[in-house]
């Protein structure tokens, strides 16, 4: 099939990529020059593992290929997805600006009929909206699905290729046909591609992703309350876990969530619940139990230094939102450095690659180390921010060298706490005990 896609951000380009990967001729739209002519000359803007290979394979055979121009971009697709950004506007709600300009847009360059596909996570009512402002300015015959992506950030390509589920929101039997065509090769395996209607499509994608943000505030309070009851939140999890009616994913307590998706999808069902005057009492609460989650640390922090973190040192292990991306959006380290620096204290960072991102924002007012060794030196402490495998196995005894003191505030619960106790390091995770703790002396 002759396929465009506009808009080469995240979920554009690995819905590019993929649909090319599976025999499409895919052209992919976007207003950015320089990130058009950086594809051409195949630099690809974002990290995400294994797409490098799909993206060169498929430029390579001639099915993928990148212009600025819309109307060249489009011609002859049969189906043109929208993977615009829809960013939070003041009051929480999707921006549409750039969804409803394409929509005007594309209406004088309709030929045939094509199916105009919602890929962005856009709020109840845009499909609608979307056919408006492109019969504007067309009667040509076309119709607009909602599509929602499900991909997970560092995993997007297997998500892609492989989904749990392809949802599609339509009532158009024609469109139906051609959605089902085009789905065809990435459900083989039995996993369903599920009809419904438009509204209800772009429903299922908040309902997933405030669900899922959900599952992990509820367990963010479970493991607030271990603490107090000093219980393990490693052990509820295991307990609750192998109820497959609970299932074992999402249930890793630690410093809350972030990254582009979470936060904002919330947000935005909760806006739109306020619009039709529900009250959304339990996205409230994920909203307001996230914010206190992402700098529980701190308090922590201050206690074990008496109080006063001026001229302190720490080491940050992990700044990306979660491991296998270079994504900082939301990222809970962003919001901990922060206040480390209002308190006076120095920090040095360390991630496998996101140090590049988090410099754009901090800039000389931290430190960058090379390894996540090289940011142990002379600290007092350090911090884990995101599960980064390379932060599980490492070797205690070079870090023994480096930091001042055998000190760990770890929020993302890396290590088990067995361990720890024989490493001899003072161990503050979330929601299990601390190990080896003791209390240094107030500051003279
Ligand atoms: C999410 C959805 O999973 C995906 O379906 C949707 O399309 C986009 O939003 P993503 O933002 O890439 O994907 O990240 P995800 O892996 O879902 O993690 C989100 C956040 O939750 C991260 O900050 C992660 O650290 C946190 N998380 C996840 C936990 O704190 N505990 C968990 O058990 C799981």
């Amino acid at each position: 099939m002759k396929l465009a896609v506009i808009g080469t951000g995240y979920v554009g380009l690995v819905t590019g990529t993929c649909f090319a990967e599976t025999g499409n001729q895919v052209t992919c739209v976007d207003i950015d020059e320089r990130k058009v002519e950086k594809l051409n000359n195949r630099i690809i803007p974002i990290y995400e593992p294994g797409i490098d290979i799909l993206f060169n394979r498929n430029v390579d055979e001639g099915r993928l290929r990148f212009t600025t121009n819309l109307a060249d971009g489009i011609k002859d697709a049969e189906v043109i997805f929208l993977a615009l950004p829809t960013p939070p506007g003041e009051d929480g709600s999707a921006d549409l600006k750039y969804i409803l300009k394409v929509a005007d847009d594309l209406g004088p360059l309709l030929e045939n009929y094509v199916v105009v596909v919602d890929k962005s996570t856009v709020p109840v009512g845009t499909a609608e909206r979307v056919r408006e402002h492109i019969s504007r300015n067309t009667d040509r015959e076309f119709d607009v699905v909602s599509n929602p992506e499900f991909l997970r950030e560092g995993a997007a390509v297997d998500d892609f290729m492989k989904p749990d589920r392809v949802v599609i929101g339509t009532r158009s039997e024609r469109a139906k046909a051609i959605m089902n065509k085009l789905y065809a090769p990435l459900v083989r395996q039995g996993n369903p591609v599920i009809f419904m209607d438009e509204r209800s499509a772009e429903m299922t994608k908040y309902a997933a992703n405030a669900f899922l943000a959900t599952k992990i505030t509820f367990m963010n309070e479970i493991a607030n309350l271990c603490e107090l009851v000093g219980a393990n939140v490693d052990d509820i999890r295991r307990g609750i876990g192998t109820d497959s009616r609970i299932g074992k994913r999402f249930l890793f307590a630690g410093i809350g969530y972030g990254g582009s998706c979470f936060p904002k999808d919330v947000q935005a069902l909760a806006k739109t619940a306020k619009d039709f005057q529900y009250d959304f009492k339990v996205l409230k609460s994920v909203m307001a139990v996230n914010n206190y989650q992402k700098t529980k640390m701190i308090p922590l922090i201050k206690e074990h230094f008496g109080g006063d973190l001026r001229g302190k040192c720490f080491a940050v292990w992990g700044l990306a939102f979660k491991p296998y991306t270079d994504d900082i959006r939301e990222a809970p380290a962003l919001e901990n450095i922060r206040i480390l620096l209002e308190e006076g204290a120095k920090v040095t960072v360390y991630d496998p690659e996101a140090m590049d991102n988090v410099r754009n924002i901090f800039g000389n007012s931290i430190h960058y180390a090379h390894t996540q060794y090289a940011a142990l030196d002379d600290a007092d402490a350090l911090l884990i921010m995101t599960e980064w495998p390379l932060f599980r196995t490492p070797d205690f005894d070079k870090m023994n060298l480096l930091l001042k003191n055998k000190l760990i505030f770890d929020g993302r619960n890396v290590y088990e706490l067995d361990q720890m106790r024989e490493t001899g390091y003072t161990y503050y995770s979330v929601g299990r005990e601390t190990v080896n703790a003791v209390v240094t002396a107030p500051a003279s």
